[in-house]
């Protein structure tokens, strides 16, 4: 059961995911001590409180890695849990050996439990890293009823659990890694993090195809999840917010992987735009919002003949249905065919955009590619496209031109009927749809 479903018996296919020879045995979590259903009246009454009656908020721990800090909203909040998650290898446990080190450096209560190294192991890490002076306290162990009562008698204010797929709960009758493990040992922790006011990270891997290994079940028992994400031979490492109780979700904090550890980006878009080709058909800068913060990045097209019946489509960083959508409309509203040629898409510098606002800039970079018209270089664009080709108005303009000016364009192209607060200082040239947008660009083109 890839997807956490259960099923009385063994199938060949899971009815809930549609997955084949997924299914496997697992010991069901324990029933009442009759194993009969709850019934009522044998509780003890609940009190109940008002919406009005609101406790202080508790203050934030900040790491002091402002990155880190952005993507949590301001930084962690007692009693929450947060649940990071990304491929093996990525540097999960770099970054929070770092934030950690940075805790107890602030005076604040730190210890990291890894089930996955052994203490000597991640003394070299913090050599390498140079923390070795930091006030972590360290534990490799992988039993979570030793772990709880360690954390119990200790009571710090951070706990960092590496790796929620290694730790072993000896009530539940089945492997680490297994879902009913995974699920117990998140239960057992976010449980402790309630109770005890204390903020406990777990570090998950992430499967192929993109999810927790196991169970998204952790995703909902969690307050925070967050993604650690980046492409392989690429130094850029992205942080992200898919869920967050105590702050905004979708907000990124970038890093870049060095020699000695995780440095942190301030700047994303002049790195994401460092390495630019002046003027290069095919290329286009989105400017993008990640959070509340504006991203500039280079959209890279490529469109060539194909030899195949079925040509190529090929994304990288960005959704491939979107990606035929945008074929479509361009196709079917604009006449502009790409049936037999392969396409390449591609987010320059390993970012991931989900931003519909960048369909107007993929579709300059694939027209552009097309014809092999290069846009102007000094121009930046977004715009949301519907299906009818029109365009649609897109939220936090203003922000998206101030930082296009700041580094150093002079031009945006955008939906017409945008609301624009201030004088940005930019040309912006407003469009209505998508033909017109390709016509004012790169003029009559034939299908
Ligand atoms: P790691 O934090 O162990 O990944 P995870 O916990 O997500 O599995 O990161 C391991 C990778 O990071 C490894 O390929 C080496 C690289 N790395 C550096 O490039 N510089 C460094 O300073 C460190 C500590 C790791
Ligand atoms: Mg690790």
């Amino acid at each position: 059961m890839k997807c956490g479903a259960s099923h009385k018996k063994w199938a060949g296919r899971c009815d809930a995911c549609g997955e084949w020879n997924s299914i496997s045995e697992e010991a069901p979590l324990a029933a009442g001590p009759s194993g009969k259903t709850l019934g009522a009246g044998k509780g003890r009454k609940v009190a109940l409180g008002d919406l009005s009656d609101i406790d202080k908020p508790l203050p934030r721990m900040a790491s002091g890695i402002d990155e880190f800090d952005r993507v949590l909203g301001g930084g962690m909040v007692p009693a929450s849990a947060i649940l990071v998650g990304g491929d093996p290898g990525i540097g999960k446990s770099t970054l929070l050996l770092q934030a950690a080190a940075s805790f107890a450096r602030s005076g604040k209560k730190a210890i990291y439990v890894s089930g996955e190294e052994a203490p000597s192991q991640i003394r070299m890490r913090a050599q390498r890293l140079d923390l070795t002076d930091a006030p972590v306290k360290l534990a490799a162990e992988t039993n979570l009823r030793d772990i709880i009562t360690t954390l119990e008698a200790e009571r710090p204010d951070v706990a960092i659990i590496d790796s929620v797929q290694t730790m072993w709960a000896d009530h539940v009758d089945s492997a680490p890694g297994s879902v009913s493990q995974v699920r117990a040992t998140a239960h057992e922790l976010v449980t402790f993090a309630k109770r005890r006011g204390v903020a406990v990270i777990l570090v998950g891997h992430v499967t192929k195809d993109g999810q927790i290994a196991g169970p998204r079940v952790v995703e909902h028992m969690v307050d925070t999840v967050l993604y650690f994400e980046g492409e392989r031979g690429h130094q850029f490492r992205i942080l992200r917010a898919v869920k967050n109780r105590f702050g905004p979700a979708d907000e990124i904090g970038v890093f870049e992987m060095t020699g000695s550890g995780l440095q942190q980006v301030t700047n994303p878009s002049a790195l994401f735009l460092s390495d630019r080709e002046n003027k290069t058909s095919g290329s286009v800068v989105f400017a993008g919002m990640e959070g509340t913060r504006p991203v500039l990045v280079e959209i890279q097209a490529l469109v060539a003949q194909s030899p195949l019946a079925t040509p190529r489509r090929n994304v990288v960083g960005w959704d491939s249905s979107r990606l035929s959508m945008i074929l479509a409309v361009l196709e079917s509203r604009c006449g502009i065919g790409f049936g037999n040629m392969d396409v390449y898409l591609n987010i320059a510098g390993g970012m991931r955009i989900s931003e519909p606002a960048a369909d107007l800039a993929v579709a300059a970079a694939l027209v552009s590619a097309r014809e092999d018209k290069p846009l102007d270089a000094d121009t930046v664009v977004f715009g949301e496209i519907s299906l009818s080709g029109a365009l649609r108005p897109i939220a936090q303009a203003d922000n998206r031109l101030k930082e296009a000016k700041k580094l150093g364009f002079s031009a945006a192209i955008a939906p017409s009927r945008m609301k624009l607060a201030g004088e940005s200082g930019m040309k912006v040239q407003t469009v209505d749809d998508v033909g017109s947008f390709i016509t004012a660009c790169f003029g009559e083109i034939d299908a």
